[in-house]
């Protein structure tokens, strides 16, 4: 018998119906749909409009997906773990709103911060509790309402990001499936290029932080760039290479969807033509922990048994990791 590992078992994802496109951010700043999609490969991203919700309610919903596909109640859920950088309040977590909302009466959550390296670092701890064998039933969620923080008059941020959540459920497997390998990384050093400043305790929200337009997203695209283009690529050859991996023996690359550009030569390091790489950034931007979920949605019909998936991440912190992860259902015996 195989060791335990954290196979997925489900997922779910939900995304607002709004939609703003580059046409639409032509209107509110200097840009073009040609600028756009030449320099990122944005087309249009997702908005959640109504302001009386806000990320764990589109988590929420990720989280019912799951367990209507599974077919399991939510009180069989044991923790509930929310990546996100958006989270509705500093406190309570959104875990413990998500947990209400869907009615995970024995489950117990946290929330974990890590930007766009949310989902990645999230899914690696929540597979500790399955392989550990404390826990049978993990819900990891990657979730964010970036429109809450993105400064809509600057155009170099304003055209990335979009809103989403995504949801995986992790179970105990033997059968050689789930979970094989992952690999984390933290450099705070420049920390600076990625932030949002105010709100926090060194900068409490005030007249003068909001002056300053502190509680916005913050970032120096350049320096991001080109950390984003070695820490992604790098991470996904070593992976790789740790699990004696070629080009040849992965199904897909279900890389975080920040630019185009970051994923095509993370791919062309991995040996894998753009064919075995997910790619929706074109529909919904960057949404920040959602974006490796919402890829797995968009090919969960294509996914078999046994095949061979390389998630990577780079983000705010700076933060970025891998995890090899070997499919454990057939996708097309889902139903939706
Ligand atoms: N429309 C038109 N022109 C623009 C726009 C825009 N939306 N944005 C910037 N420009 C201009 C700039 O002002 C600059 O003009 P200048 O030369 O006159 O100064 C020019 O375009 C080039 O700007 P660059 O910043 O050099 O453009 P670049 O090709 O680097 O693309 C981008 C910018 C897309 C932001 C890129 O740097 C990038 O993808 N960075 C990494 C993003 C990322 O991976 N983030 C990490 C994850 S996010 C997270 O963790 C929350």
């Amino acid at each position: 018998m195989d060791k335990v590992r954290a196979a997925i078992t489900a997922i779910g994802h939900f995304l607002p119906e709004d939609r703003l496109t580059n046409a639409d951010l032509e209107k509110l700043v200097d840009t073009s749909d040609e600028w756009i999609q030449t320099r990122t490969g944005i087309k249009e991203r997702r908005i959640l409009k109504d302001p009386t919700k806000a990320t764990s309610f589109m988590a929420a919903n990720a989280a019912r997906e799951v367990l209507r596909k599974r077919g399991i109640g939510p009180e069989e859920i044991d923790l509930v773990i929310v990546a996100t950088v958006t989270p509705d309040m500093f406190f309570p977590a959104t875990a413990c709103l998500v947990t209400a909302n869907i009615g995970a009466v024995n489950a117990w959550g946290y929330d974990v911060s890590a930007a766009c390296s949310g989902f990645l670092f999230a899914l690696s701890t929540g597979a500790q509790f399955i392989e550990s064998g404390k826990h049978t039933k993990v819900l990891v969620i990657g979730a964010d309402k970036m429109s809450s923080i993105v400064d809509y008059t600057d155009r170099t941020t304003c055209v990335l990001f979009g809103d989403g959540a995504g949801a995986v459920l992790l179970e105990p497997s033997t059968e050689g499936v789930g979970i094989m390998d992952s690999i984390e990384h933290t450099d705070g050093t420049q920390w600076a290029s990625l932030c949002m400043l105010g709100g926090g305790s060194l900068n409490p929200p005030s007249a003068a932080t909001l002056e300053q337009n502190l509680h916005r997203l913050h970032q120096e695209g350049a320096p991001v760039f080109k950390a984003a283009v070695k820490g992604m690529a790098d991470v996904s050859a070593q992976i790789m290479e740790d699990n004696n991996l070629t080009g040849d023996d992965v199904r897909y690359l279900v890389p975080h969807q920040a630019n185009l550009r970051i994923i095509d030569a993370t791919a062309r390091r991995m040996g894998i033509s753009m064919d075995k790489v997910m790619l929706n950034i074109e529909r919904y931007g960057n949404t920040t922990a959602a974006t490796i979920p919402l890829c797995l949605i968009d090919w969960e019909k294509e996914l078999r048994k046994g095949d061979n998936l390389i998630l990577a991440a780079f983000g705010g912190g700076f933060t970025w990791g891998a995890s090899y992860v070997k499919w454990a259902y057939d996708g097309d015996k889902v139903n939706a």
